[in-house]
């Protein structure tokens, strides 16, 4: 195409020139001739004359083949690629108008295509901020569009597959089909995505209405609910966990109750150990039901401004005198060391005061008796991101607790901030404890922008580390 425009282009002379002036030049030729045949004239007379007429014919239409060679050109440059509208000057009034005409047809279709291509572009930038993904079929399945948020769903070439390509959950491509051959306008459901990870997802698939143009004939609308879906889980795990936690000791003093209303009843050193169990049970429970407020009460405070300058020597500081006593009856030694002069924070006084209380609390629970703690502080250029945490830029202060005991395992690791977890040795040493302080504890230090990061090895015994940015974004 692209060398048959220029072969033409190239062009400037009437091939057809000499072929046109004697075409019209035949009428003369043969009046002429029957002329000098009659002896009107003599031949060379005729000849000199069909000369001259030849010669006339050629001037009166070389202008208007220029021009027609001319216009042919204009027309040919309208075509080209680059689609710039220069005006083209003809000296023939008709040519000239020609050329106004076409002009005229041309601009116009070239304004068209202009505002087709800007609504194109508006309508993809729209469906490329909507947050799931979209993708349009035609008629046979295949994928002729798709949003933003479908292209990073489902890769880059998602275009011009086959929607049986990218899923293969049957329940789902029958749905489509079903839609594609005109039984239903529009279905909903949910389905598992084995090709992607699993998901679970929830589709709507629509048919396009028939005056829309174009070659999509449905829109799937696609939402990942598997996220949704393990937030319910978690929500609904709490409550049983809750629930459990509260109902053991509940069950423990109605049991005692109802043993000191009948058994027990005139048994006075029955009673008295009895007792002493059941202000445990409660003590417990009441426990229980602070460390559960405090941390529905730091969920919805996630957006509360902080504000105190926080001292973390101070904090520390009144943490290790309140755990002394403590500390003492299983001969722990809390050793604290400052590696440079710790700046003030900003953050919540209060409840940075509750991550180190947890935090310590546990060295003292679970550190073998008769070893040493050691309470480390020290500034750092960076807190160390993590998986979903939103951490703070630039310097932070780091403490690192550390206590000595047996080394936890990788899968224990990974769950110690859970809500509710508690590592079984424990439970089986009878260890007191919600499994709570960690959850608040790093829930406050989510707020706060920080991190919290725990190691362990047989040597050196557990350490958890806590980062905390000097100021807050
Ligand atoms: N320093 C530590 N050394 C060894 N294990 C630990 C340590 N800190 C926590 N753990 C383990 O992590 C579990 C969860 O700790 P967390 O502080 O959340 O709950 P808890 O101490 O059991 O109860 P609570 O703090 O609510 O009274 C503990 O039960 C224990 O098994
Ligand atoms: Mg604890």
């Amino acid at each position: 195409m692209q060398h048959h425009l220029k072969s033409i282009m190239g062009i400037d002379r009437d091939s057809q020139f000499s072929t046109r002036v004697i075409i019209l030049s035949l009428p003369s030729a043969l009046l002429f001739l029957t002329l000098t045949l009659l002896n009107f004239l003599t031949p060379l007379t005729s000849l000199i004359c069909y000369i001259i007429i030849i010669i006339f014919n050629m001037f009166s239409l070389f202008p208007i083949s220029y021009e027609m060679q001319a216009l042919r050109k204009y027309v040919y440059s309208l075509t080209s690629e680059q689609n710039t509208i220069n005006d083209i000057q003809l000296s023939e009034k008709d040519t000239q108008e020609l050329a106004n005409a076409i002009n005229s047809i041309h601009r116009f279709w070239v304004s068209k295509n202009d505002t087709l291509e800007a609504q194109t572009v508006s309508d993809a930038a729209v469906l490329d901020t909507l947050p799931d993904p979209i993708l349009m079929l035609d008629g046979e399945g295949n994928i002729t569009g798709s949003n933003l948020a479908a292209r990073n769903f489902l890769g880059e070439d998602i275009v011009s597959k086959r929607i049986d390509n990218v899923f293969s959950t049957n329940i789902f491509i029958s749905t489509v089909d079903k839609i594609l051959k005109g039984k239903s306008t529009s279905e909903r459901l949910v389905f598992h995505a084995p090709e992607h990870n699993n998901l679970q997802i929830y589709a709507h698939i629509n048919k396009l209405p028939w005056f829309s143009k174009g070659r999509a004939v449905a829109v799937v609308s696609l939402y990942d609910i598997s996220k949704s879906l393990s937030v319910e889980k978690m929500h609904s795990d709490f409550v049983a966990n809750a629930s459990h936690e509260l109902r053991t000791p509940l069950s423990v003093i109605s049991g005692f109750i109802e043993t000191l209303q009948t058994t027990a009843k005139d048994d006075s050193d029955a009673r008295e150990a009895f007792l002493s169990i059941m202000r445990e049970q409660t003590d417990y429970m009441s426990t229980l039901i602070e460390d559960l407020l405090s941390l529905s009460r730091l969920e919805m405070a996630q957006n509360k401004e902080l504000k105190d300058k926080v001292d973390l020597t101070e904090v520390v500081d009144d943490v290790v005198q309140a755990l002394k006593i403590k500390a003492f009856n299983r001969s722990l030694n809390i050793k604290m060391v400052e590696q440079n002069r710790i700046p003030k924070i900003i953050g919540d006084n209060q409840q940075i005061h509750q991550i180190l209380q947890n935090i310590v609390d546990n060295a003292v629970k679970y550190a073998t008796e008769n070893t040493e703690i050691v309470i480390e502080m020290k500034t750092v250029p960076e807190i160390p991101a993590g998986a979903g945490l939103n951490v703070s830029a630039g310097k932070a202060v780091s403490i690192a607790v550390n206590n000595k005991g047996p080394k936890i395992d990788k899968e224990n690791l990974a769950r110690l901030t859970e809500k509710f977890y508690r590592m079984q040795i424990h439970k089986d040493m009878k260890i007191k404890g919600t499994g709570l302080g960690l959850s608040i504890a790093k829930q406050i230090i989510l707020h706060h922008h920080g991190n919290l990061t725990v190691n362990s090895t047989s040597y050196n015994g557990t350490t958890f580390t806590i980062y905390l940015p000097i100021k807050q974004k």
